[in-house]
């Protein structure tokens, strides 16, 4: 099989990517990605070389370029991950998501109907989702599949769009695909602007910790390498034409999330009991911002057997070694050096 994984440098993509790889030599794993700056090969130098393996660079916001892509290799499968993906970048520049989210993923749609019809039928278009397009909820209920979509941020709208798009090519063409809407993911390789990341940077080199509004916001949270077995599993199990709500059980309220994260931090740094929620500076609410998310993600526990394999305290505490080891990667992704290590790999 030759699998097309879209934004396969970024965070989600990279651990997915690496999960492929490893567990299906038999596979040929195709990484296209623009690598914009939240794409960063240094993500994957561990599997840089193995024989199932290939790096495309390339922007799915290129028609041409995509419809020569399927021509060249016979697509089995697409994962498409490749997104703007930050509510704060999408309130400053709304456009940028909707050239890459909801043109891009079109564009994708394009090539897998024009070639997939001419070469048979046994393909799946994987479209990778959040669980943003539901809204925001009050203090009690969980979304579900069957949720009406209620997107608040061009973030959200952008994505909500593309899953239109990627259903109404079902319906009309016939096109197999598959969604999947998941919750928050933390974990090792994310990039610094969100907020766990932001804040294990924050604490580490003593600067202030930006809560938005008074923290009282929930989000469900997810371990990245769950995330990523998810897709596996509904890759290779899912009913097409369906979707799946993929979700931690796992509901936090931001300010509770930064007190264990700051614990952690303490406790790791070997600093005082506290010394980081000295950091803590409430600050302007995010414009327009869901109070709280929280999904339902019985389906496919019940259908497909999926559940997360780590417990939140478990997941930040990796997430939190991670970045301590990782010193250099976090330097290296702020200061654009990867940007010359790709150079450096491939040329150009
Ligand atoms: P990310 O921002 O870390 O990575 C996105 C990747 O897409 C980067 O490697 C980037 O270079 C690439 N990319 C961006 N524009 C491109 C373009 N025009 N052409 C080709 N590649 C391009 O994002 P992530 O957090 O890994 O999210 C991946 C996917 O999962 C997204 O579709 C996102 O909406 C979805 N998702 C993310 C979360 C989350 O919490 N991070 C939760 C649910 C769903
Ligand atoms: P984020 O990681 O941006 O994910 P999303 O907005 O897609 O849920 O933010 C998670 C929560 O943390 C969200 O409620 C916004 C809040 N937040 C802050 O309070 N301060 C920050 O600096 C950031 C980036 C987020």
């Amino acid at each position: 099989m030759n699998i097309l994984i879209t934004g396969g440098a970024g965070f989600i993509g990279s651990h997915l990517v690496r999960r492929l790889v490893h567990r299906y030599p038999e596979y040929h794993i195709h990484n296209l990605d623009a690598l914009t700056y939240a794409g960063n090969l240094e993500n994957l130098k561990d599997v840089e070389n193995a024989p199932n393996y290939s790096f495309i660079k390339g922007d799915i916001t290129q028609a041409a370029f995509l419809e020569k892509l399927f021509g060249q290799t016979n697509f089995d499968g697409v994962i498409h991950l490749a997104a703007e993906s930050h509510v704060d970048r999408s309130i400053a520049d709304p456009m940028a998501f909707v050239r890459t989210n909801v043109i891009g993923t079109v564009n994708l749609l394009n090539a897998a109907k024009t070639f997939w019809r001419k070469h048979g039928e046994h393909r799946r278009f994987y479209h990778i989702s959040t669980d943003e397009v539901y809204g925001s909820l009050g203090e009690t209920g969980l979304f579900s599949e069957t949720t009406a979509y209620d997107p608040n941020s061009p973030y959200s709208a952008s994505k909500a769009s593309s899953d239109h798009f990627v259903r109404a090519y079902g319906e009309t063409y016939g096109l197999p695909y598959v969604i999947s809407n998941c919750s928050n993911n933390y974990g090792p390789n994310q990039f610094p602007e969100k907020l766990i990341p932001l804040f294990i940077r924050n604490i580490l080199e003593n600067r202030e910790l930006p809560v938005y509004g008074d923290g009282n916001y929930t989000r469900d949270w997810l371990y990245v390498k769950d995330h990523a077995a998810a897709i596996d599993l509904v890759f290779h199990q899912g009913a097409n034409q369906k979707t799946y709500a993929i979700g931690g059980f796992n509901e936090w309220k931001n300010l509770a999330l930064v007190h264990l994260l700051c614990d952690i931090m303490d406790s790791k740094l070997g600093r005082a009991t506290g010394s980081s929620k000295e950091l803590i500076a409430h600050i302007k609410d995010r414009p327009g911002h869901d109070f709280r998310y929280a999904m339902d993600a019985s389906r496919i526990n019940r259908e497909l057997g999926w559940e997360p394999s780590v417990t939140f305290e478990e997941g930040l505490e990796k997430t939190v070694d991670w970045y301590l080891k990782n010193t250099a990667w976090l330097q290296n992704v702020i200061n654009g050096n990867y940007q010359r290590y790709y150079k450096e790999q491939y040329g150009g």
